[in-house]
């Protein structure tokens, strides 16, 4: 059995220290959660790719607080030893202090997470220190920002120009000031997300951001092939193709059904004899 929150934040920054790569998966729900911790992971994310994955739109902006604190309460059941961040979701940590203070409250108090994921750079440090100083770890998230989908104009690889690679190192660095544990990065080129990580004390956590972060996330429908519509992605790989089992044995029981050799006599509850007198009487028991 693993020691309780395995990793907590101070543990993880001495990973980085020590060169010991931190994996973070995501999960949503009893199960996911439960596999997740059973194999080792050191950290789970309930990220907003619920939307997604789970909930099946096609982008993460509809997600509610509602949403998170519903999933997140599932995950921490099914990875009660886990450290478990959670995604703060779109537009709600963009108004007063108070008005974010209220959800991340939510997240930790009635969803049990121990700490919350920002998307964004320069212009939310203030709350990332804001949350930090009322004892929430946080967790940065720069590069592609899923929730700013339409202002970056599609899902594409940041730090592609020199301009762009100054900008995330500096929002890197902001972040760090402002209190962040770690940063999430997400489609940056490998170049940069390796400047960005000598650049830090705090871990980077990559997402199709190279081999030179502290450490990797993925999504748990992507690498376990789960009904993913993102599965194919470059950088996804495949490690069970759980979606094909799930599917073969679907259409096995279906097949079973329709022929009727599903239940056998094997799945079946046998009635006592005094209810089959009751139903059929003593003469015509014997018939049956
Ligand atoms: O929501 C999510 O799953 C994420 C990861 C892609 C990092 O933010």
């Amino acid at each position: 059995m693993a020691e309780k929150h395995a990793t907590n934040i101070v543990k993880m920054k001495k990973m980085k220290t020590d060169g010991v790569p931190l994996s973070m998966l995501t999960a949503y729900d009893y199960p996911s959660a439960r596999l997740a911790e059973e194999a080792g992971i050191d950290l789970i994310l309930v990220g907003d790719s619920l939307g997604n994955v789970v909930l099946g739109y096609d982008t993460t902006l509809p997600v509610t607080i509602d949403d998170m604190v519903y999933h997140t309460r599932s995950v921490v059941r099914g990875a009660p030893d886990t450290f478990i961040v959670t995604d703060m979701p779109f537009m709600t940590y963009h108004g007063s202090v108070d008005e974010t203070l209220r959800g991340v409250r939510r997240l930790m108090q009635e969803g049990r997470a121990q700490a919350v994921k920002m998307e964004g750079g320069l212009e939310i440090c203030d709350t990332v220190s804001a949350v930090v100083k009322a004892g929430v770890p946080v967790l940065g998230h720069i590069g592609l920002t899923p929730q700013s989908v339409n202002m970056i104009g599609g899902y594409r690889i940041q730090g592609k120009d020199p301009e762009d690679a100054q900008r995330l190192i500096k929002e890197a660095k902001a972040l760090e000031a402002a209190g962040a544990f770690g940063i999430v990065l997400e489609l940056v080129t490998e170049e940069v997300a390796e400047a960005i990580t000598k650049a830090l004390s705090i871990p980077t956590i990559g997402i199709g951001a190279g081999r030179y972060c502290d450490g990797q996330v993925l999504v748990f429908h992507d690498i376990l092939r789960y009904a993913s519509p993102y599965r194919d992605k470059r950088f996804v790989k495949t490690y069970a193709d759980v979606g094909s089992v799930i599917r073969e044995g679907i259409s096995t029981y279906v097949k079973e059904v329709k022929e009727r050799s599903f239940p056998s006599e094997d799945h079946i509850f046998k009635a006592d004899e005094h209810v089959l007198e009751s139903l059929y009487g003593a003469a015509e028991k014997g018939a049956k």
